[in-house]
């Protein structure tokens, strides 16, 4: 689990032009949900491509405690058979989901409406995350939650023995909400419907109807409608995961802040409600071509063509925020290497993710020599256009991954190294990023 490690003290520095193929790994929100879902199907679940980050194990070892068998086969290729929705057996000890929200939102979720209790925690970060956004909708299902003050882990969940359905309009846009509501609906009769404001990433709803459950999308004047009908049978199905566009958002940053670059990223996931940070570096000039558009596992996929460009600060739509919520990181540390300033405006969930993300990027990035400025939903980078940013600081990555990740990423481009205190959490959700760096030239290492 990341951060019960020693820290990894890791640094970037300037070098010569980054080539070659970047093949980043499976999608984490995909690479969940496979699991879970195969957890509650009939049958065997086999999923190619699995992301084998820390994030993905502790939920295929929570899977197994709620009485799947779970089974590697080989690289990213793994089985589960599933106990069929309702089937899950209390687990024996308690549920440790590491630094992953995703994995113990989903999972209070799914259990939530079965007879049985669990205990839940995580890593010092996870446990400072607010869970009462998911405690409190499963608590209209009949589920308790008996937590730390303020809805923190650890907590027991106690699944309602005779659950209701739900309409839930969610307060803030999150899709972890959205699936942890939609996984309880699974096994509470009738129908039990989301409305989300803002959309978010839909691979649950996507997911869902693969494993069989019917699950429509109705557009109306407060938002997308999601209805599931519930207690479905769901099937075993063969999942073949996407390559994740935000492991893929690190390299293809990298491309445009070193000079002389030039990277092919195949297979990532073009999924309009994950593939906003794309759109927005080709409004700051960034040469990003797609190429060989097609379908992959159910999900819209192009090979990225990436090449060094200038790049310009822009207004980013705030509309466009949840396609793109765990990029503003990097794309804060691209706006320090753009000619003028970059407004992120509507990003307060950045402050409940892994860490406080604003307060990160702002703090790193001044020790960096950027001028930056914040308040409670809003980031600005002045950018120093390219070549400008001094670097020469070790930042805090507050366990953490992208924190740890567009540091580095801002290292290969700044005037003196960049290092982080801590890349240990890298593993969570991009195990292979210090290689995969290397092999395209990138001049990132561990320090002493
Ligand atoms: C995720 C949803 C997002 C995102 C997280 C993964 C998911 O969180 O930040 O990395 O897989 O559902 P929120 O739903 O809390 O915005």
């Amino acid at each position: 689990m990341a951060g019960h490690g020693d820290p990894i003290k890791m640094t970037a520095r300037r070098g010569g032009a980054l080539q070659g193929v970047a093949e980043v790994p499976g999608d984490k929100s995909i690479s969940h949900r496979a699991l879970i879902l195969g957890a509650l199907s009939v049958g065997k679940t086999e999923i190619t491509g699995l992301l084998e980050g820390q994030d993905v194990l502790d939920t295929a070892k929570a899977m197994a405690a709620f009485g799947a068998t779970v089974t590697r086969l080989g690289e990213g290729h793994w089985t589960v058979e599933g106990v069929g929705v309702g089937g899950f057996a209390e687990p024996e000890d308690v549920i440790d989901c590491g630094n992953s929200g995703t994995g113990v939102r989903l999972i209070m979720g799914c259990m939530a409406t079965s007879p049985i209790s669990a205990t839940f925690t995580g890593d010092a970060s996870l446990r400072k995350r607010p869970m009462g956004r998911v405690t409190d909708p499963l608590a209209l299902f009949g589920a308790r939650a008996y937590g730390r003050a303020g809805g923190r882990l650890p907590m027991t969940l106690v699944g309602a023995a005779e659950p209701v359905p739900v309409t839930y309009a969610t307060p803030m846009a999150s899709a972890q909400v959205k699936s942890a509501v939609l996984l309880a609906g699974l096994n509470a009769p009738g129908q039990t419907v989301v409305i989300e404001k803002t959309a978010t990433r839909d691979h649950t709803e996507r997911m869902l109807r693969g494993f069989g459950a019917e699950v429509t999308v109705e557009v109306t004047a407060e938002g997308n409608r999601i209805t599931l009908q519930g207690q479905p049978e769901l099937t075993a199905q063969n999942v073949a995961v996407p390559r994740d566009p935000s492991s893929a958002a690190f390299p293809v940053c990298a491309a445009l802040l070193v000079p002389g670059s030039e990277i092919l990223v195949p297979g990532v996931s073009q999924n309009p409600t994950r593939n906003g940070l794309f759109l927005t570096l080709r409004e700051m000039g960034a040469d990003i071509a797609f190429e060989n558009e097609r379908e992959e596992g159910g999900e819209p996929v192009a090979d990225l063509r990436v090449r060094f460009s200038e790049l310009t600060g822009i207004e980013v739509p705030p509309d466009r925020a949840a396609s793109q919520i765990d990029e503003y990181p990097v794309l804060a540390a691209v706006a320090a290497c753009a000619r003028g300033a970059t407004v992120m405006r509507g990003v307060h969930e950045l402050r409940v993710k892994e860490s406080d993300r604003i307060d990160a990027m702002a703090r790193g990035l001044e020790a960096c020599g950027v001028r930056v400025e914040e308040d409670d939903d809003t980031l600005i980078v002045h950018g120093l256009g390219q070549g400008g940013v001094p670097g020469g600081a070790t930042v805090a990555t507050h366990l953490d991954h992208r924190i740890a990740m567009s540091f580095l990423v801002l290292g290969l481009a700044a005037q003196q190294p960049i290092s982080v205190d801590d890349g240990s959490p890298i593993a969570t959700s991009f195990p292979v990023f210090e290689p995969l760096m290397q092999a395209l030239g990138a001049g990132i290492l561990r320090s002493k």
